[in-house]
């Protein structure tokens, strides 16, 4: 299928590593002009070199955290008027929501739910006058089927989806679209340490742990940051023009619902 998007160009939050990354790879591979961003100068750069080498469209790379309303200003700043924007932040910490205060429950909201709202709100409206427009959230299974240690991103991330519905319907008219993405287990270093973690206050080895885990996904496997990317790419392309507003799944069949 051709997706239509060479020569467009895109945002992707927080693709350093990861996730992220895998989208602009994706989009980069279908010509798009991508601009990276994170916090850590060398791993950025490493990933430029990367996506540049695999890609087709030119890759820019702005040292940036995207929580902060300096971080977005440098993403607009490198990128004034972005066809494409992938939402994307680091996840909270787990932990058991007895501790959590204000200060803790403001950080979560901030990284995983204001953040995207901010460049939504700065991004679309220029959408809408150009008459393209695909905007990706990358949130998580956890708005479908929340973990229990994981209450900072089950409500920052259901905050967003909640957040979004209200608002996709109305630019569809001007061919702009807003989903989210929801990522079940999808192989980066933040999955592995979630496992680790979780492995490890199970108090059971790591070998069966997994095992366990990853035998409850349909798949019987965690998936590739490249699985993930490749949906999302479709969600950025022309032709997905008119799906908007929803809730996508990329799980391997982990969720066991019927909607
Ligand atoms: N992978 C999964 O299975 C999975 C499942 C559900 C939800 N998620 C969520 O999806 C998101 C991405 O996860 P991932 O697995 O790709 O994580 P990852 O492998 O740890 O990669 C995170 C990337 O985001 C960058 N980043 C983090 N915070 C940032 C910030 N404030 N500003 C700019 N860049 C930032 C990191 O670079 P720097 O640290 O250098 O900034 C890195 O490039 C997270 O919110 C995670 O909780 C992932």
């Amino acid at each position: 299928m051709e997706l239509g998007i060479a020569g467009k160009n895109a945002i992707v939050c927080a693709s350093s590593k990861g996730l992220g990354k895998a989208c602009a790879l994706a989009l980069a591979r279908e010509g798009v002009n991508v601009l990276i961003c994170g916090r850590t100068v060398a791993t950025l750069e490493r990933a430029a070199e990367e996506i540049r080498a695999a890609g087709d469209g030119k890759v820019q790379a702005v040292q940036a955290d995207v929580t902060q309303n300096e971080g977005r200003d440098r993403l607009l700043t490198a990128c004034p008027a972005p066809d494409i924007l992938v939402n994307n932040a680091g996840g909270p910490p787990p932990g058991d929501f007895r501790d959590w205060r204000q200060e803790e429950w403001f950080k979560a909201l901030n990284a995983n739910m204001y953040s995207a709202i901010d460049l939504i709100r700065r991004c679309l409206d220029g959408m809408v006058e150009r008459r393209f427009g695909r905007i990706v959230n990358i949130t998580s299974i956890g708005v479908k089927m929340p973990v229990p240690n994981l209450g900072l991103s089950n409500g920052a991330r259901s905050g967003l989806c909640g957040f979004v519905a209200g608002i996709a319907r109305e630019p569809a008219e001007h061919n702009v679209t807003i989903n989210n993405l929801l990522p079940g287990y999808i192989a980066t270093d933040r999955m592995w340490q979630v496992v680790e973690n979780a492995a490890q206050s199970s108090g059971q080895d790591k070998e069966p742990f997994q095992q366990a885990m990853f035998g409850r996904i349909g798949a019987k496997r965690p998936g590739e940051p490249e699985e993930f990317a490749a949906v999302c790419a479709f969600l950025c392309s022309a032709r997905a023009s008119y799906v908007t507003g929803q809730n996508l799944l990329v799980d391997g069949g982990l969720y066991p619902g019927t909607f």
